[in-house]
């Protein structure tokens, strides 16, 4: 059995039939073949999954696939501009070495865009915490919040 999902991924509009048993992840990555998002946890615990939902971030590996009907879905695909440019996040990440082997970074910087549309000039106690819940094994961290601020400052780098 299978159900139809209808949904809007990155400003294309997607309707599909797929397995209930699914989740986002799943649809985004083995079924439309959007890999950006990553899966290391699967159980909620890393973030590497991070994507927005209704510009929300949340954690792809459980949102069940039946929730994703009439919503509005950006992943780390989405973020580049029509001219193929970097954003100013992931400019910034790679301007101060925020990524590594890169693994955590498609959901560092998702959770990153939910950050600053909240809150365009966080803090680095306030980036902190609301990365919490996206894990690295490679940077220590603080280049990733140097990165992010660095982000704030549309002067000092290129890209939407
Ligand atoms: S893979 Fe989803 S939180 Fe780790
Ligand atoms: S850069 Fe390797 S896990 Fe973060």
């Amino acid at each position: 059995m299978t159900i139809e999902v209808s949904f809007e991924l990155n400003g294309f509009g997607v309707e599909i039939d797929v397995e209930p048993h699914l989740r986002l992840l799943d649809l985004l990555r083995d079924v439309l073949g959007e890999t950006g998002t990553k899966e290391a946890c699967g159980e909620g615990e890393c973030g590497a999954c991070t994507v927005l939902v209704n510009g929300r971030a949340v954690n792809s590996c459980l949102f069940p696939v039946g929730e994703v009907g009439g919503t509005a879905v950006t992943t780390i695909e989405g973020l580049t501009t029509s001219n193929d440019e970097l954003s100013r996040i992931h400019q910034a990440f790679l301007n101060r070495g925020g990524t590594q082997c890169g693994f955590c970074a498609p959901g560092m910087i998702m959770s990153t865009v939910a950050l600053l549309a909240e809150n365009p000039h966080p803090t680095p106690s306030e980036i902190r915490s609301a990365l919490s819940g996206n894990l690295c094994r490679c940077t220590g961290y603080v280049q990733i919040v140097e990165s992010i601020q660095e982000a704030t400052q549309p002067s000092q780098v290129t890209g939407s």
